[in-house]
């Protein structure tokens, strides 16, 4: 069994990254073996829209067809046990190449269909891990939950088992704050923070990663 996280943030080090790595952790110990991909590193686009995932008939039926560094991730994934997605906040929503991978990922298996609307072959439980400035406190008026709970339907829809959603607020955004025009930011308070409050988020991260891994390994939809 296979747990495979994704990290749509270009930066391979920070937030995002090091939440999936300790989900990655949670799942390798509870037997898991783990995968991280960084989008970043690939080179693709969204969908093309030339249907041939639609076409009956087609090879491609129900699979993407664009040949690219996706291709062999996507088929990855169809192997999988369990899927997490990272993402940063960028404008509100996942960042731009989340957003193409999601295309390329969901669309294939969509059905126009009124009564079974996924082709994916069985359940699968997934997760999605964001990290933002925006505090806790904030996110509704900000309108996020709504991006959160699309997004939890659009997997659940796709993938048939549950989706998770864990957020961190208020991440180190730069190293040094002192170097960048920010000034509504409170740079000690960020530090402080991102010593404290950013590892129990990694350790929620952890958590939620060995409970993908658990419910593999029995068979559940959690
Ligand atoms: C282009 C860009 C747009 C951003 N937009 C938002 C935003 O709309 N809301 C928010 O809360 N944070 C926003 N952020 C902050 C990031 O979401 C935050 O720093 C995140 O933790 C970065 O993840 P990383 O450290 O994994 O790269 C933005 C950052 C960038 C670079």
């Amino acid at each position: 069994m296979k747990v495979i996280a994704i990290n749509g943030s270009p930066r391979k080090d920070w937030n995002t990254a090091t939440m999936l790595r300790h989900a990655l952790q949670g799942s390798a110990d509870r037997g898991a073996f783990t995968e991280l991909i960084h989008l970043y590193e690939l080179d693709y686009r969204g969908c093309s829209s030339c249907f041939a995932c639609k076409t009956l008939g087609s090879p491609s039926y129900g699979r993407c067809a664009q040949q690219d560094d996706l291709a062999p991730v996507l088929r990855r994934i169809e192997e999988a046990g369990a899927l997490i997605l990272g993402s940063p906040i960028y404008f509100g929503q996942v960042t731009g190449e989340m957003r193409s991978f999601l295309e390329r990922l969901l669309f294939p298996y969509l059905r126009y269909s009124r009564e079974k609307r996924s082709l994916f072959p069985r359940k699968m439980d997934t997760a999605w891990i964001y990290t933002m400035n925006c505090p806790e406190a904030a996110i509704k008026d900000a309108g996020y939950d709504r991006v959160f709970a699309e997004n939890e339907r659009l997997l659940k829809m796709i993938f048939g088992g549950s989706c998770f959603t864990l957020t961190s607020h208020e991440t180190l955004q730069f190293a040094d704050y002192g170097k960048v025009d920010a000034d509504m930011f409170d740079p000690a308070g960020r530090k402080a923070r991102h010593e404290q409050v950013f590892p129990r988020d990694c350790e929620r991260a952890y958590e939620l990663g060995a409970r993908l891994a658990q419910n593999i390994s029995r068979g559940l939809p959690s």
